[in-house]
């Protein structure tokens, strides 16, 4: 059903496949947050976690920034921990301090005691949300599905909290390698389970985050995240659907991160795009790749910066623009949608015949 369905506006799905576009398509990373009014209507009536795991509410949040801009694409409401949860862990949202884990995987019995979840068991809140809100766009813009990577997710169990310099998961990194390694590999099994799921349930493309792989040092990212990310890629059952994936501060590493079979890579501020487009636009699309401070300014900045990332990019297919990371929680909204249309007025230049 919904791998048959066609999509009105395919421009994402078209652009991750590296195949020609009239525009360059557009999303935002947390594109359904705080920076936007309706979302934060939704938040005072419901908590965090209540939105993940209630499908119409996870709907209501989904929809919100497709009421106010012209994305190419929705992206799921749910977070990079709920299968985490799902896997033993108590995680808690809280206002101030963002995501807690009270109990941080220490030994090799904390991860003894840890499951690979059945996500239609233990976690049917996403792909029921996910075909409800397949329902409700009926075909209009592609849904995105997604998950944490591996590394990343083991950075929240490690530390239990967002971390700065990640000295928790770094010391068991080289003071502990095989407990480490024993946690990534229950990862990948969940990670990989859990997006066959979403995909399963109508994804129509998914993007990994393996935010946080970035701290770490060539070796070590050769040896920690990337197997792990190449794994879970390798064992979906995507019949086409495109992987993006995502490292911030990955640019040293664009042509292993190709190597794990992603479709695209999502590039973070600090990258020329152009000269990411040369090392590794032959094999893979990018997404990028906006500094999210870039937001602050007024609209004509904003365009100014927005045509200048297309006018590095370059002509033809395989770009997809978004943020460098997601939205920051205090930008205007006019911000976002001048963002967004300055994506699609500038970039028409760049598609169709000479
Ligand atoms: O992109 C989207 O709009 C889809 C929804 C989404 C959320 N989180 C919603 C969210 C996605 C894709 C994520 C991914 C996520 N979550 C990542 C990877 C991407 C990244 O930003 O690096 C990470 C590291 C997390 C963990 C997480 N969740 C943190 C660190 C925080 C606190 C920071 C913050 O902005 O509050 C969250 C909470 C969170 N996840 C919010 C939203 C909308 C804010 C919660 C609220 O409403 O209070």
């Amino acid at each position: 059903m919904t791998r048959t369905q066609t999509i009105q506006n395919d421009r994402l799905l078209k652009a991750c496949r590296r195949e020609p576009v009239d525009r360059t398509p557009v999303w935002i990373m947390r594109q359904a947050g705080r920076y936007l009014p309706s979302y934060r209507a939704l938040r005072e009536r419901v908590s965090f976690m209540q939105l993940c795991k209630t499908p119409e509410l996870a709907l209501q949040a989904t929809l919100t920034p497709l009421e106010v801009m012209d994305v190419d694409a929705a992206i799921l409401f749910s977070d990079i921990l709920i299968p985490v949860e799902a896997m033993g862990m108590k995680v808690v949202f809280t206002e101030s301090k963002g995501p807690q884990l009270p109990e941080p995987v220490r030994t090799q019995a904390d991860i003894a005691r840890l499951r690979v979840p059945d996500p239609e068991q233990s976690m049917p809140f996403v792909p029921d949300a996910i075909r409800l809100i397949n329902q409700t766009l009926k075909g209009r813009i592609p849904l995105l599905g997604f998950s944490g990577a591996p590394y990343t997710l083991a950075t929240y169990m490690i530390e239990g909290e967002t971390s700065k310099n990640f000295y928790g998961i770094k010391r068991r990194l080289f003071e502990a390698p095989k407990l480490l390694h024993g946690l990534l590999e229950l990862l990948a099994d969940t990670v990989t389970a859990y997006l066959n799921a979403q995909i399963t349930a109508g994804a129509h493309a998914v993007q990994l985050f393996d935010t946080w792989a970035g701290a770490l040092s060539p070796a070590e990212y050769a040896e920690f995240a990337f197997p792990y990310a190449r794994r879970v890629i390798a064992g979906l059952r995507r019949e086409g659907t495109p992987v993006i994936l995502y490292v911030n501060g990955g640019g040293d590493y664009l042509e292993l991160m190709a190597e794990t079979g992603a479709d695209v890579l999502s590039l973070d501020w600090r990258i020329d795009i152009g000269e990411a487009r040369r090392r590794i636009g032959h094999r893979v699309a990018l997404q990028g790749n906006l500094d999210p401070c870039a937001l602050y300014a007024p609209p004509e900045t904003i365009r100014a910066q927005v045509a200048r990332i297309l006018q590095r990019y370059g002509r033809g297919e395989g770009h997809v623009f978004n943020l460098g990371h997601g939205i920051l929680p205090d930008i205007p909204v006019a911000h976002a949608v001048a963002m967004v249309d300055a994506v699609h007025e500038e970039s028409a230049q760049y598609h169709g015949a000479t």
